[in-house]
């Protein structure tokens, strides 16, 4: 694939959207509603659409935008993140396996581990931020290598280009990146030698939480062909209309992410600073164990920081609920800042024997920094965290007393 000729931005708001498409010159594409298109002859003569579920107009014009912002050749768009990751793995028969992080997004574990268990697809889960420790679980019967970097919630990281290098002499094997923590304005998998990215474009993509959609890139037609095969036979399509919103966020994308790794790095020296804390993991600290790899492989860092606070539960849940400005809510990559405690709500189904080797504890909070002013957020944070510390006190107090 040849370097695109304009910036991110410029393919942001233009690319997909060319007014020439449309008699009527729409400069920002028409939500095509329609399911049926007419056709000229029977015989599967038409004018490029037939059915929604094969192809729709709003929805191309998203998909070449994803496929530009990817530098890929292709692009398709699913119901969900999780949509696409099933549709993905379609690409795998009974009997095959597939290698991916013990610490990936809940959704995602929950699928490899019941519903393709139940298909006959096997997946053994490793810590992937060693190379050696995935090239040591490739199998003869390895197809897929599933690669979710940074992870979620505890921010480890892959080296996307070092599983490449591995795979040059494993030809059979497919590598995903599920990009959606980093979107596509921070990383590029499909140039780091990944075969296919895939997306929540549910998260930073969109940016506004109120779309649930999938996406997936690559450079090989081959791959392209059966997933749009896929994604016609299995159903697995995205509304018009949510296609419309998605690719309205998509021309934001560059200004958002920039303003979410602005207000990140903030937040995340802030707490790095505060008493209460005992450890934040943000990519973009130069105190995080892998900011060599962040630096080498992402062009920024995201909204994205997860944090210990000092104590347990109580201190987290009290911190949770003393926020004005973060929400408590699931979800992130938005433009209004959330705060969740992993343990209790995205990764409650994780059995807490496997939370804590993954480093999951009660006292770990998840923030996704939104764009909101960083005066108010720091002063939100300040105000929840010496709340949180009144609790840490008392118990101190308490603790002393002789009786
Ligand atoms: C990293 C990651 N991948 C995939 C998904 C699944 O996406 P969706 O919720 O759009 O199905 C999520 C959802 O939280 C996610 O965080």
């Amino acid at each position: 694939m040849s370097p695109p000729i304009f910036e991110f931005a410029t393919r942001a708001i233009h690319d997909g959207q060319d007014p020439n498409k449309w008699n009527h010159k729409a400069v920002i594409p028409p939500i095509s509603l329609s399911t049926n298109f007419q056709q000229p002859a029977p015989a599967a003569v038409h004018v490029g659409y037939k059915y929604s579920r094969g192809g729709n107009p709003t929805r191309q014009c998203l998909e070449e935008s994803l496929a530009s912002l990817e530098n890929a050749e292709y692009a398709l768009c699913f119901s969900s993140g999780l949509a696409a990751t099933t549709s993905l793995t379609y690409l795998l028969k009974v009997g095959d396996h597939i290698i991916c992080f013990d610490d990936l997004y809940g959704g995602t574990n929950r699928y490899f581990r019941t519903c393709a268990a139940n298909m006959g697809i096997e997946t053994t889960f490793i810590d992937m931020r060693s190379l050696k420790n995935i090239e040591n679980a490739i199998k003869p019967n390895t197809r897929m290598i599933w690669i979710e970097t940074p992870t979620n919630p505890t921010m480890k990281m892959v080296d996307i280009e070092g599983v490449a290098k591995i795979l040059e002499r494993y030809p059979e094997i497919i590598s995903v990146v599920d990009n959606t923590f980093m979107s596509s304005y921070f990383q590029k998998p499909l140039a780091l030698g990944a075969h296919v990215v895939m997306h929540s474009l549910t998260k930073y993509m969109n940016g506004h939480s109120d779309v649930v959609m999938g996406a997936i890139a690559t450079n090989s037609e081959e791959i392209y062909k059966k997933m749009k095969y896929y994604q016609n036979s299995l159903g697995t399509v995205p509304s018009p209309f949510d296609c419309f919103l998605v690719n309205r966020g998509l021309k934001t994308l560059h200004l958002r992410m920039e303003r979410h790794m602005q207000n990140g790095l903030q937040v995340a020296e802030f707490l790095e600073k505060h008493k209460v804390v005992e450890k934040v993991l943000y990519p973009g600290l130069k105190s995080y164990p892998q900011y060599e790899l962040a630096r080498k492989q992402c062009s920024g860092a995201s909204g994205m920081v997860s944090f210990y606070i000092k104590g347990g539960i109580a201190e987290a849940q009290k911190f949770i609920k003393s926020l004005k400005v973060f929400i408590l809510a699931e979800s992130l990559g938005s433009i209004e800042s959330l705060a969740e405690i992993p343990s209790l709500m995205t990764h409650a189904s994780v059995p807490k024997d496997q939370r804590e080797i993954l480093g999951i504890s009660d006292n770990l909070i998840r923030l996704s920094v939104g764009v909101e002013s960083i005066k108010d957020l720091l002063a939100d944070l300040d105000q929840a965290l010496e709340i949180s510390v009144s609790i840490i006190f008392h118990v101190v107090l308490k603790a002393n007393l002789p009786f």
